[in-house]
């Protein structure tokens, strides 16, 4: 197996299987300092740099609560605009990376260009954590959600995912690549402006995912493991930043989840997952059914963040 010591995370085009289990493996060996509510001085001389030009309240304060429970330190920005990137220079993501790797031994960045995370890699000498790039992946928050299932379901092949919602979300990209390496069948519902690209397509083809397509829920949901959503509801993730407007539209019934409709036509043991923010397609009568695990995938979020920054900083190895 390849050193996750000194590497970036990108993307999940590039995990293999067996990377997959030993990240797993590294997050619950870790898993217990979270549960205990403990920090530890696995990563005590160590420094991660956060650079967030997009909005974001899971994926930064997880990455710093991760850090903060293995006894390291945090700097770093959570709005560009404070900083020459986003002011009057619009500095590059080259003359920017140049400066933080000197401020830190990691960076997680998101950013509304996709590509920018890879971008900085090239340029960086410390490993470079992809937290989200514009419509492209978000790999930790994929390893989060594929380490929830594997935690609640006790095993990842052999499950059916139904994926819901907008398919040019980073999520449901970074899904996609990650299921290529596991014995899984995924179904899709998504609008017609939203759906997989051909291209996406043909890419998941060539990585032998086996997969479908579907237009409503309710003609499939009863197929599903794991119910796996985003928004069709949502702002533009190839902005910076985007104010709500007044009237932002409702989710079709096709690309919700209900309490009835789980009563009606799921599976009896199917969890659902949902990276948030949500909006009206995930209702909050819905918390309280024995499907929901999203608030697992959260506390999930800080332990699998602790397991990739003591790997790529090299404390587990
Ligand atoms: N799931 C997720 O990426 O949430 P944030 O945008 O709050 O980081």
């Amino acid at each position: 197996m390849r050193s996750f010591s000194g590497r970036d995370i990108l993307s999940l085009k590039e995990f293999e299987r067996e990377e997959f289990f030993r990240v797993f493996q590294v997050a619950d060996e870790l898993e217990p300092i979270a549960r205990d509510r403990r920090n530890s001085d696995l990563l005590a001389n160590k420094t991660l740099v956060t650079a967030f030009y997009q909005p974001s309240t899971r994926t930064r304060l997880a990455h710093e609560a991760a850090m903060h429970r293995l006894g390291g330190h945090v700097t770093g920005f959570s709005d560009a605009k404070m900083t020459r990137a986003g002011d009057w220079y619009q500095e590059s993501i080259k003359d920017t990376v140049k400066m933080l790797e000197y401020y830190g031994d990691a960076i997680v960045m998101r950013h509304f260009q996709q590509g920018a995370p890879a971008e900085a890699a090239k340029w960086a000498s410390v490993p470079v954590i992809n937290a989200g790039d514009g419509w492209g992946e978000h790999p930790t928050q994929v390893l989060t959600d594929l380490y929830t299932v594997l935690h609640e379901k006790g095993h990842i092949d052999g499950l059916t995912f139904l994926c819901i919602g907008d398919m040019r979300m980073r999520t449901m990209h970074s899904i996609s690549y990650g299921l290529t390496q596991f014995d899984a069948e995924v179904i899709y519902v998504a609008p017609p402006e939203m759906s997989l690209t051909d291209e996406f397509k043909a890419e998941l083809r060539h990585y032998n995912l086996r997969f479908s397509e579907a237009e409503h829920v309710a003609q499939v949901i009863h197929k599903a493991d794991v119910i796996y959503m985003e928004p069709v509801v949502q702002p533009d993730y190839t902005k910076a930043r985007q104010e709500a407007s007044a009237d932002k539209g409702l989710t079709p019934e096709n690309y919700k989840i209900t309490r009835d409709l789980l009563a009606s036509k799921a599976k009896s043991d199917a969890i659902i997952l949902h990276s948030l923010p949500r909006m009206d397609e995930l209702p909050e009568d819905v918390d309280k059914t024995r499907h929901s695990r999203y608030w697992q995938e959260a506390f999930n979020g800080v332990v699998m963040r602790m397991a990739l920054l003591a790997l790529i900083l090299g404390a587990m190895e």
